[in-house]
């Protein structure tokens, strides 16, 4: 058989692989997280043995930093020396030809393994490859080209909420670099603690790095308790230069960010002039926004300047993230000094003195040849001239960042906030709302399709947030993170044509066993099965099931108890006819693979009719279409998100149902998340119409919807014995969030769920 021949044929068994059962061991050999560009498998295997060398062909620091890893990353004491490639050998070679700084090529025989990169980053990045093509010490032959689809692929931890030890930040970088990531962003400082150690303001590390107690549960839940027990915690110097030196040797770059002007509490608290009130505060000790926010005065200046000096002394990063987020104006508004700079400074409102705040800060750094990330709110009230946009609260502000020609990461909560749930079951630890699973992960899209080619260059990559309110061990943060951040990883380093979820199932398989075998606490949801209910067309309710993979049966009852091996094998949408507890399980053979999920029916007048809305959802608070809100189905007592839950930022819900044919009923009732430290408000008010003909409607009944403390607030309105075919129910949205509470001034949001015709 001829050489192409035969590639063409290994290329083909190693897709054919890739798209088999996950159980499969033969499947396992080309499984690498992210995909590489090109791979093309071949024959045999190299066999590392104590009498392989590693040599390295191009005298280079960063070559040699890849071929130590090398040996650490297999357990070896393989011999490094200098030399020309050849025989049972791992050869490491600079090829300047090469065009991407991260790219690499990877050649293994089974007598010979050649990694040729531009620089030290790509060899490196081949070493992770190599060590994925491996089962034990024997590596799969294959011949590879890669490179990264961006230069930015970033993973951020919060250390301000939680405070994680030195040997788990070292833990979370190793795991970073396993996925090729090539930045860790340190969130350092938080209204709840400061954990950087700075040796002129000693009080940051007496006071600021401690908070008295702590929240118990969640931050909805009321009334808020505390646990009474002091926590502190703060990385010294040179505990932090130890971090930075650990990444660097996994070409990991560290960004430290020092929040400003808001989010800074417990520096605040260590020295009371850099407020704008003057008063003692204390370290917070309950999530969300705070009021107490830097004041743009001299004292505060010279104090973030004295700060970031010691700052660059440890970190050499081109970039310093100065966050700039949810900055509240309250204290500014109040403050005849703060209104004074406005005046004297000529700038426009409070949004003008961040933007002065901001970029003062900027030109310091400039000076200090460093550049500013910051969070999207630096764009209200005029962008800093050379800063880079992070896109957090969707993907407008880096999309406006971009078109005015500043660089931009793209992080929206949408797709990168791993502190959000990220499977619908009961059984997930406590997270701070919003529901990210891992597909809708895997099927961002980090490019805005509304950026022209020249805009989009400016787009540098995305990152994975992990904010860690609720995350109070590193298994906890494990789990939030991996696989999710598996499967960011492809979106930030693999071709966007080579995107296929199904096909990065079957790799996530293996990898998951990898991330076992290196101690980490990984979600494992890949068997999990994931019920959507199509309703409200007019059609029933019918419930689908998903992932379909080769070797695995899903089994579903509709008696309430638990899916057995002889349950029936689902193949289309199974239609629900009755209320009850509809289960499924998926099985490998006779053995179930995950715990059960459930739907919880209870049928009404309703269901299974069609229903069309006048507003759209939020995107990413959309369910399962607008009939989630008539499938029967309640949202969950705990959490919004999800399949069933719809949200409306700032606006009204309104609803047509259509009952097919003139129908009786006498009342509807209706559920409205109530998560006011989420700005998620019940509304003010509910009436329903009803008409027979769908265009002249008559008003039937309105209630104005009472508040509570619980997270659901229900409404109900009488009727009285009525029949028609049409329905419409209006709610109007509570508004604009009030003073004094989180997220004063912006507008509430709505969800909805269910509206239950009876
Ligand atoms: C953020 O999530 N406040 C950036």
């Amino acid at each position: 058989m001829k050489q192409s021949t035969l590639l063409l044929l290994m290329a083909f068994f190693v897709h054919a692989c890739q798209t088999n059962s996950p159980s499969d061991s033969s499947s396992n050999e080309y499984n690498i997280i992210p995909l590489p560009v090109s791979l093309k498998a071949k024959p045999g295997k190299f066999n590392i043995t104590p009498d392989t060398k590693i040599v390295i062909a191009t005298k280079d620091e960063g070559l040699q930093l890849a071929a130590d890893y090398l040996n650490g990353i297999f357990g070896t004491k393989m011999t490094i020396e200098e030399g020309d490639p050849g025989k049972d050998a791992i050869s490491f070679l600079l090829d300047p030809s090469i065009e991407n700084e991260e790219g690499y090529e990877l050649n293994i025989d089974p007598f010979e393994i050649s990694i040729k990169s531009k620089t030290g980053a790509g060899a490196f990045y081949a070493v992770q490859t190599l060590w994925q093509l491996s089962d034990a010490r024997a590596v799969s032959c294959a011949e590879i080209k890669d490179a990264p689809r961006y230069p930015y692929r970033g993973m951020h931890l919060d250390v301000g909420r939680h405070f994680f030890p030195v040997d788990f930040i070292k833990k979370y970088i190793d795991l970073l670099a396993m996925h090729k990531f090539n930045t860790f962003h340190w969130h350092l400082t938080e209204d709840q603690g400061w954990r950087l150690e700075i040796k002129k303001y000693p009080k940051l590390q007496e006071v600021a790095a401690c908070r008295n107690e702590t929240l118990i549960g969640h931050y909805n839940d009321q009334p808020h308790k505390f646990d009474g027990k002091k926590y502190c915690g703060y990385y010294t110097q040179e505990e932090a230069k130890e971090v930075v030196k650990y990444a660097a040797e996994r070409f990991i770059t560290v960004i430290p960010e020092i929040e400003m002007p808001g989010h800074a509490m417990a520096a605040i608290a260590a020295y009371p002039e850099l407020g704008c009130t003057g008063q003692q505060i204390e370290p917070a000790k309950i999530w969300g926004v705070h009021e107490d926010v830097f004041c743009p005065n001299e004292a505060t200046f010279e104090f973030l300047e004295n700060v970031l000096t010691e700052v660059l002394a440890i970190f050499p990063s081109k970039y310093i993230h100065i966050g700039g987020d949810e900055c509240p104006k309250v204290q500014w508004e109040k403050s005849a000094f703060c209104q004074n700079i406005i005046k004297k400074e000529g700038l426009k409102d409070e949004h003008g003195l961040q933007s002065y705040f901001i970029q003062r800060m900027e030109k310091f750094l400039n000076a200090k040849g460093r550049r500013i990330i910051g969070w999207d709110e630096i764009l209200e009230g005029g962008l800093a001239p050379d800063a880079t946009v992070m896109s957090w609260r969707g993907t407008e502000g880096g999309i406006a960042a971009a078109q005015q020609g500043h660089d931009v990461i793209m992080t929206p909560t949408s797709h990168c906030y791993f502190d959000y749930y990220q499977s619908d079951s009961p059984d997930e630890p406590l997270a701070i709302g919003g529901y990210l699973p891992l597909e809708k992960v895997y099927n961002y899209e980090p490019t805005p399709s509304e950026l022209t080619t020249e805009e989009a260059r400016h787009v540098l990559g995305t990152q994975g947030n992990v904010w860690t309110e609720y995350m109070k061990t590193p298994d906890y943060v494990e789990y939030m993170v991996f696989p999710r951040a598996s499967a960011l990883s492809e979106i930030a380093w693999s071709p966007r044509e080579s995107k296929n979820y199904d096909d990065f199932i079957s790799r996530l398989a293996p990898h998951l066993k990898r991330l076992k075998e290196k101690g980490v606490n990984a979600a494992n949801k890949i068997y999990d099965v994931k019920t959507s209910v199509l309703s409200g067309d007019g059609q029933g309710i019918r419930v689908n099931l998903s992932p379909k993979m080769d070797g695995f049966d899903l089994r579903y009852s509709l008696d309430g108890n638990d899916p057995t091996a002889t349950s029936p094998v689902f193949s289309e949408a199974v239609a629900i006819e009755k209320s009850g507890i509809f289960k499924a399980t998926s099985f490998e053979g006779n053995e179930a693979v995950s715990s059960p999920v459930q739907l919880v029916f209870n049928l009404h007048k309703a269901t299974g009719k069609k229903i069309t809305l006048t507003e759209v959802p939020a995107e990413k608070y959309s369910g399962n279409g607008p009939g989630s809100v008539i499938n029967g189905v309640a949202g969950s007592n705990e959490r919004y998100g999800g399949a069933e839950w719809l949200g409306f930022e700032g606006k009204n819900f309104e609803a047509l149902i259509d009952l097919g044919t003139p129908a009786s009923f006498s009342k509807i009732s209706t559920r409205f998340f109530n998560g006011k430290g989420q700005w998620i408000y019940p509304p003010k008010n509910v009436s329903v119409a009803v008409s027979d003909d769908g265009e002249n409607f008559t008003e039937k009944g309105k209630a104005n919807v009472k508040d509570g403390e619980g997270k659901i607030i229900e409404s109900q309105i009488d009727l009285g014995e009525t029949t028609a075919r049409y329905i419409k129910v209006s709610v109007e949205n509570y508004g604009v969030i009030p003073a004094g509470a989180q997220g004063a001034g912006h507008k509430s949001w709505l969800f909805v769920d269910e509206l239950r015709v009876e």
